[in-house]
């Protein structure tokens, strides 16, 4: 493809800033991620085992480890997706070699040696830093079963689990306070109805119990894209969200999922063999993530005006076709510079939904879907994807005060497609420091911009990153490991006090500016 080199409007697009009246804040939990027992997420791609020539940490692979610790990951979901509601957790715990196999019938009807249990996966959550976030089963364990595991991973004494715990060689119990309460139940996790999965959750919930401080965030299983019925029906079960000692709900969040697609279930579209037209339609897919925000948050504040109850969108990412000759059932699909655009949107919805999300997963974590790393299986290569660097783009995001960015005069996409803007910007500010993101999705034209930051004072210099690539499914590989890296970006400047930028096409750009602001939070 051939860049224009006219930007794409005659006057620099106008955006306005009002760094005195900030949004809610973002969580860093908004930028978690997801690892199931999936294909070559965990086996091969995090855990390779202690007897491995590959070089690890008790098992843990050690470039991924070091990969994921540097993305600064707020939490890990763990141990699905569909395998949490057919994983029984006390077959992943003690001596590896007598460890009971099963099934693993979602995905690739693998079998699975348990080698990678509880105490390997919180292992890993504390080597790279993130706070575990576990999904127990609902569809076909028990509600003892449930209480146990939790149990068993958070007491103190000497209670039969945490009794049980220090037989197994962990003294001390982890924190953990995220806790799914079963997944996709409407499918894979039992083909409920919901009013069925509400009464089992609150059921379940109940004894997923305090032990010491360490208090449970119980997550719900919530709807899938638009099933804003699903969402209604938890949210009236969830009880009188005003008067708590009337009826205390045992649930704290419900989660969503919403994958992006350019087809339908059937036939998803090509990771990387796409037209100018999916390139659009793949963003405006993407982009429904705001619709849909927007809409289960309006049914929830029927039930819960404060927002009390959170939304935790704890499955999202393009969902391509496999790669042809990938094994069935492994959800293995290459990554483009259009994947990580994919990404940067979501965030951009995430932040302007603070107030109500507070948390998000990317699926998955390696090797599958739109993973953010991939370990070559020939050469033993560690590929950090292009979502792999959005992430690290936004990293100053996290726990950062939301400032609203008001564009004007942006030009929409084309065709059937221009009920959304080419150019994107979102914004926050942490530690006297303004991080602006901005997204030119033009497959072949650049935009210029004038940026009037109000209500601070700010220094003058400008840093930038840019992430862009030679072409609109430019890849990273084993061969070519940084085709589609964070590059320094010096094309924004300040003019008579408007910071001026011109955004290349195909590009996401941070700036960063030093300044006084957001002087309502003193
Ligand atoms: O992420 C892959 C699968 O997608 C998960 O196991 C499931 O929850 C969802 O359908």
């Amino acid at each position: 493809m051939t860049t224009n080199t006219d930007p794409l409007t005659e006057q620099p697009i106008r955006a306005i800033i009002n760094t005195d009246i900030p949004g809610p804040l973002a969580s860093r939990h908004l930028f978690g991620h997801f690892a199931e027992h999936l294909g070559r997420c965990i086996y091969d791609g995090i855990w390779v085992g202690p007897d491995s020539p590959v070089a690890n940490i008790d098992g843990l692979r050690a470039d991924v480890v070091e990969a994921l610790r540097q993305l600064h990951i707020p939490n890990l979901r763990w141990p699905g997706g569909c395998f949490a509601d057919e994983y029984h957790w006390r077959d992943g715990i003690g001596e590896r070699q007598q460890r009971p196999r099963m099934v693993n019938s979602h995905w690739g009807d693998v079998v699975e040696d348990n080698s990678f249990g509880t105490h390997e996966f919180l292992a890993l959550c504390e080597a790279i830093g993130a706070e575990p976030y576990i999904s127990g089963n609902l569809g076909s364990g028990t509600v003892r079963e449930m209480s146990e595991w939790y149990e068993y991973i958070t007491r103190e004494d000497d209670s039969p689990m945490s009794t049980l715990r220090r037989a197994n060689g962990r003294e001390q119990p982890w924190r953990l306070k995220f806790f799914g309460i079963g997944n996709e139940n409407w499918g894979c996790g039992g083909h409920m109805n919901a009013a069925h999965y509400a009464n089992q959750a609150r059921n379940y919930a109940t004894y997923v119990r305090a032990h010491g401080d360490n208090q449970p965030y119980r997550i719900a299983c919530g709807p899938s894209d638009a099933d804003y019925a699903w969402t209604e029906t938890l949210m009236k079960t969830f009880g009188d969200l005003t008067c708590p000692k009337c009826d205390p709900t045992p649930l704290h969040a419900l989660s969503l999922h919403y994958y992006t697609f350019t087809g339908d279930w059937e036939d998803k579209g090509d990771a990387t063999d796409f037209t100018v037209d999916q390139w659009y339609r793949a963003f405006d897919k993407a982009w429904q993530i705001d619709r849909l925000l927007t809409r289960h948050g309006h049914v929830m504040d029927v039930y819960d005006p404060d927002k009390k109850v959170g939304l935790v969108v704890d499955e999202w990412g393009a969902w391509w076709n496999p790669t042809p000759g990938s094994r069935p059932g492994f959800l293995v699909q290459q990554n483009s510079l259009r994947d990580a655009l994919i990404a940067v949107l979501h965030f951009e919805a995430f932040l302007a939904h603070a107030d109500r999300v507070v948390m998000a997963n990317i699926a998955q974590t390696v090797n599958v879907l739109q993973a953010v790393l991939e370990t070559d299986p020939a050469t033993g290569a560690l590929i950090k994807t292009p979502t792999y660097h959005a992430f690290s783009m936004n990293i100053p995001h996290m726990d950062a005060a939301v400032f609203p960015v008001q564009l004007l005069d942006a030009p929409v996409m084309p065709g059937e497609f221009r009920d959304l803007s080419l150019v994107h910007a979102y914004a926050s500010g942490r530690d006297g420091c303004l991080t602006i993101s901005l997204t030119n999705l033009s497959a072949d034209q650049d935009a210029e911009l004038t940026i009037d930051l109000r209500g601070g004072e700010f220094a003058e210099d400008v840093a930038g990153l840019i992430l862009t690539a030679p072409a609109i499914n430019s890849i990273n590989s084993a061969e070519a490991l940084e085709t589609v890296m964070p590059q320094p970006f010096d094309d924004a400047s300040f003019n008579g006090g408007l910071l001026g930028v011109r955004l290349p096409a195909h590009s996401h750009v941070q700036l960063q500016i030093a300044g006084v602001f957001d002087r309502w939070r003193g």
